[in-house]
Order: structure tokens, then C-alpha cells, then sequence
């Protein structure tokens, strides 16, 4: 099993309104750019302040060359796939990947630092996705069997648009401008009650502005979910934020 697949999904349309984020976060988002950030409401914006968050220009000059020489020789051997098993992201091509470079060591090294709370660093396996220009990731949340309270992602190449939309009321949803370079994090409840997702071209816009999609790379780390050992169905103790039976509404079972 590709740990990357382990995913479920919930579909959500979100609403219509739209205020800009404002104000410094804490803790990872502390130095994150509010104005990557838009939301359905000042309460969603203020909800998620520091639990979502974008920072731009966290790659230095010519770290993301040097990442992309690295991945290109490993993710050019793969077709794109345009068919994923269950259906949570289409047009791509990923790999996990634990040896790295010294460039990409010290950007994984920055993520750590930047994303993860203290005794909860990032699993040594990192997630690379690479989306095809017509690819996307439909909205799913990750699954909590696999990955703990924070996810951070690193964007390659073209920018893009991540929706993240409330599990338990779609009209609140908030979206980050991710473009080359930045990091994006999401904990708490940013992570287990809203879904996320990448934008489509063709649905590619930030507010009234147009994100044209291209191909995006993306380099997503994940801690472990905090208690390993077998929790019985339902007692949400090991859980940030709830569990998969109260914010999942009747849906096929996600894979394990
Ligand atoms: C995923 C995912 C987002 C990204 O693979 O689970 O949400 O940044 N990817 O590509
Ligand atoms: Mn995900």
C-alpha cells in the first residue's frame, strides 16, 4: 500500500462570500502571509488563523533547482495516472521518498523546524505529488490512520489554488494561494475537520483572480498519528478535533 492513498473523501461545495484574512498567527503560522489566504467568513478566517497558513518564498534561491534535478530523474520514469483508485486525485505521479540531498535536506530540516510541534516531527518518508497541468486533488481529508495533527507542503513550479471546506457546514471554506516556493501547513482543525483540495484549472481562481494551472509539484511531509495502538471505533481521545466516525457522513470505506 502506497501510504500516500490513504485517503477518504467528502465532497462539499463551498459558499460564496469572501472577507481577506488579516492578522499574524502563532506558532507555525506566526511568520505565514495573510494575504494568501481567503475565507467565507471573518469566524472561518478567525477559526483557522494559525492552523492554515501559507508562507511565501520558503525556498531560498535556487533550492527548488536543486530539488527539482533530484525529483525529475525519479518522477520522469512514471506515466501520469488519470485514474486514481479511488478517485481522490487525478492526473498524476508520486513517489515516497527517505534519502535526499543535501539542498533537500536542508529544506526538509526548514519544514520540520517551521511545521511541527515539539515530539512530533515529520515521518521520515516524504510525500512527493507531481500534478499533471489537467490534474487535481479532489476534496478528501487525510487519513487519520496514517497521519497525525500536522501537514505541510512545499509547491514546486506552478501556482495553485488549496480549498479547504468545513466538514460539517460547506458553506465555510477557506482557500491559500500556493505558488513556487512557498510552504503550506495545515493542523488541527485546519486537518481533520475540513477537507482540502487542489483546484482545477479550469476552477483555478484566488478571489477574482485567475491561477492558471500548470504542472505542480509538491513535497508534503506528515507526522504520525499521535497513538499507534488500536483504538476501539469511536473514542475520539486519540484525536484532535474528533474522529473518523464523527466527521465522516456515510461514505465508502477509506483504504487502510
Ligand atoms: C494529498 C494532498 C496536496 C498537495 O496528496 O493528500 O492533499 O499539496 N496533496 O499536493
Ligand atoms: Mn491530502
Amino acid at each position: 500500500m502506497h501510504r500516500a492513498g490513504g485517503l477518504w473523501r467528502r465532497r462539499r461545495r463551498p459558499g460564496n462570500g469572501a472577507a481577506l484574512g488579516t492578522g499574524p498567527g502563532t506558532g507555525p503560522g506566526a511568520e505565514a502571509d495573510p494575504g494568501l489566504v481567503r475565507a467565507s467568513s471573518p469566524e472561518v478566517e478567525r477559526r483557522l488563523r494559525g492552523l492554515a497558513s501559507v508562507r511565501r518564498d520558503f525556498l531560498k534561491p535556487g533550492e527548488a533547482a536543486e530539488l527539482l534535478r533530484e525529483l525529475e530523474p525519479v518522477l520522469g520514469r512514471r506515466p501520469y495516472q488519470f485514474d486514481h483508485w479511488d478517485g481522490a486525485i487525478c492526473g498524476y505521479r508520486e513517489t515516497e521518498r527517505g534519502r535526499w540531498g543535501g539542498a533537500a535536506r536542508a529544506v526538509l530540516g526548514r519544514v520540520a523546524a517551521a511545521a511541527f510541534p515539539p515530539g512530533r516531527p515529520p515521518l521520515p518518508l516524504v510525500h512527493v505529488l507531481d500534478l499533471h497541468p489537467r490534474g487535481h486533488v479532489r476534496p478528501h481529508v487525510d487519513s487519520v490512520k496514517f497521519c497525525g495533527c500536522t501537514i505541510a507542503g512545499v509547491s514546486l513550479l506552478s501556482p495553485s489554488v488549496m480549498r479547504l471546506v468545513s466538514c460539517r457546514a460547506p458553506g465555510q471554506w477557506l482557500e491559500l494561494l500556493l505558488e513556487p516556493g512557498s510552504l503550506y501547513v495545515l493542523r488541527g482543525a485546519a486537518r481533520y475537520d475540513f477537507t482540502h483540495e487542489i483546484l482545477r484549472d479550469e476552477e483555478s481562481f484566488f478571489g477574482g483572480c485567475r491561477v492558471p494551472r500548470g504542472r505542480r509539484l509538491a513535497l508534503i511531509c506528515r507526522n504520525a498519528p499521535h497513538d499507534t495502538t488500536p483504538e476501539p471505533v469511536g473514542d475520539s481521545s486519540a484525536f484532535i478535533g474528533g474522529t473518523e466516525t464523527e466527521l465522516s457522513p456515510p461514505q465508502p470505506p477509506n483504504k487502510q
